[in-house]
């Protein structure tokens, strides 16, 4: 078990990509504490989980809410005595050119694709300073390094994100902290249902997939769930600073 009692934090681990990195961190010996904005959710993670024979906490939590984010943190640190691994995964995508957003869908944005991440980060820093480790993983997508029309605000906070995750691990390397960007592309999770619906349906936006992606098809939650392995666990030691693209090749298209 490659993450053995290591304590790894997840937002949004109630479903998708942020489920599937918070089940194979707990089927590698972490201990997980699930978060979501729905409850129900990072329970039935949780659940998962232990049923599997791991170990996991769940815990409702809105990361646009700053109290609620720093609460979370201290409360693990204070039960598990250490956070070894931050998984900042929640993030909303609003659609539409500089005409189309308006201003407040871009302030949604930042509050939850980058704000959220920050006030995780800056929540967890004292306690991997302490231990001399730490990992943070801050979702991005790889609309954060091409650019895709109608998708300003998404693609602008997403860019954040990786500008963000590089810096930091410029700041915090030498305390033996990696932070990392984790950068996929199409995946089939509940997060494209509304852009499913815009292209008028599952037929349409396979279509879509197939055309536009080299290797023609999604990834699965599972694909991606490795490559947050790989970033929470020390098979990547000596990397930080790094946007790791999982896209099916869709960004050299
Ligand atoms: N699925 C994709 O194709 C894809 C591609 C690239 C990047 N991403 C990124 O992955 C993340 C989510 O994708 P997913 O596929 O796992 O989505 P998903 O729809 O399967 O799950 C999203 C989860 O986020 C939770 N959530 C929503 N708002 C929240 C908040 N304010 N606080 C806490 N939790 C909240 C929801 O309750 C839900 O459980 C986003 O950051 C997104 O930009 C997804």
């Amino acid at each position: 078990m490659i993450l053995k009692d290591r304590v790894a934090i997840v937002t949004a681990a109630g479903s998708g990509i942020g489920r599937g990195g918070a089940e194979i961190m707990g089927r590698e010996g972490a201990i997980v504490i699930a978060t979501d904005l729905i409850a129900e959710r990072a329970e039935e993670t949780a659940r998962r989980i232990r049923d599997a024979g791991g170990r996991a906490d769940a815990c409702q939590l809105d990361v646009t809410k700053d109290a609620e984010i720093e609460r979370l943190v201290e409360q693990t640190a204070k039960a598990h005595g250490r956070i070894d691994i931050l998984h900042n995964h929640a993030g909303i995508q609003v659609e539409g050119t500089l005409e189309q957003v308006p201003a407040s869908g871009l302030d949604s944005s930042y509050a939850i694709n980058v704000r959220a991440h920050f006030v995780a980060a800056k929540a967890a820093l004292p306690h991997m300073k302490r231990q001399g480790k730490g990992v943070i993983i801050n979702t991005s997508s790889n609309s954060g390094v091409f650019f895709d029309k109608g998708m300003l605000a998404y693609i602008t906070s997403k860019t954040a994100v990786i500008a963000m995750t590089k810096q930091m691990a410029l700041d915090y390397g030498p305390h033996n902290i990696r932070v990392n960007a984790l950068c996929p592309g199409w995946v089939d999770t509940p997060f494209n249902d509304p852009y499913m619906r815009q292209m008028g349906g599952r037929g349409a936006l396979e279509a879509y997939v197939k055309d536009k992606i080299p290797m023609g098809r999604w990834a699965s939650v599972d694909e991606i769930a490795e490559s947050i392995l790989y970033l929470a666990s020390d098979r990547s030691s000596y990397m930080t600073g790094h946007a790791l693209v999982i896209d099916g090749g869709e960004c050299i298209a």
